[in-house]
């Protein structure tokens, strides 16, 4: 059960994530010179459409340096951002899971966490791989793709990062029944969680928008 609404869920959100980011970047019709702005504006003026700003120009910031005015390595730094907060929330879960504190279906569903979110790892890695190749052909490092080679790229990346996305949404779903989320269990998992889950709609969007080649 829980397998079959997990293979359709990751799509449904990809298509609802990027409405959500065109729907935002419409509504934004003025937007600073991103070319002539300099990196940190480039990326600020990338994360003001994305669904968390504030968290995408805090954390994306810092690589201002190596993203340069690249979308595809702004894309790529903000899988591999996303990537780091799927290890440490892994890291969280498997401390509870491991702890012994936990009322039996609390225990489940941390254990159940631990392997979603160990999916998660997996997909983000293969996303920050997909994009790292993808700047070393726009940089001629790598010889260039064909464009439906290239599009399905993309796709595989959208499709990953929103079934990472899921994964920690259904990671916290977990715990929202008495049995497993009370005595402040609930609230802990989704401070542990919370941040993957914004990371990778963050994530999303900036790919999607790469892939349009225009600011979310
Ligand atoms: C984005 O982050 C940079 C660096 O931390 C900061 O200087 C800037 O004020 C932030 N911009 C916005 C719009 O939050
Ligand atoms: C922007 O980043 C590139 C490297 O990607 C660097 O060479 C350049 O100096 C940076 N420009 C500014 C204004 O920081
Ligand atoms: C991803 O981030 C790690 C540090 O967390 C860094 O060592 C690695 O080079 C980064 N990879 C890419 C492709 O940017
Ligand atoms: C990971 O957790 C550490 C503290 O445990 C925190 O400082 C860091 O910001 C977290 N990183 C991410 C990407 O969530």
């Amino acid at each position: 059960m829980a397998g079959s609404l997990r293979s359709v869920l990751p799509l449904l959100s990809a298509v609802l994530l990027s409405c959500w980011c065109c729907i935002a970047g419409a509504a934004r019709p003025v937007r600073p010179d991103i070319r002539g702005g300099g990196n940190a504006s480039f990326v600020t003026a990338w994360c003001a459409g994305t669904e968390y700003p504030a968290l995408c120009n805090a954390t994306l910031s810092p690589y201002a340096a190596t993203v340069g005015d690249s979308p595809t390595r702004l894309a790529c730094a903000a899988l591999n951002v996303t990537l780091a907060g799927a290890r440490n929330a892994t890291k969280a879960m498997k401390g509870m899971a491991a702890g012994g504190q936990l009322a039996p279906a609390a225990a489940e569903a941390a254990r159940d966490c631990v392997s979603m979110l160990g999916d998660a790892v997996g997909l983000l890695g293969q996303s920050v791989e997909a994009m790292s190749e993808a700047a070393a052909e726009e940089e001629g490092r790598a010889p260039q793709p064909s464009r439906r080679m290239a599009r399905f790229r993309v796709d595989s990346v959208l499709t990953w990062a929103s079934a990472a996305l899921t994964d920690g949404d259904v990671c916290m779903d977990g715990f929202k029944g008495q049995a497993a989320g009370h005595g402040g269990v609930r609230k802990a998992v989704r401070r542990h969680v919370l941040g993957l889950v914004h990371l990778s709609a963050n994530a999303l969007c900036i790919v999607n928008a790469m892939a349009n080649q225009a600011p979310p």
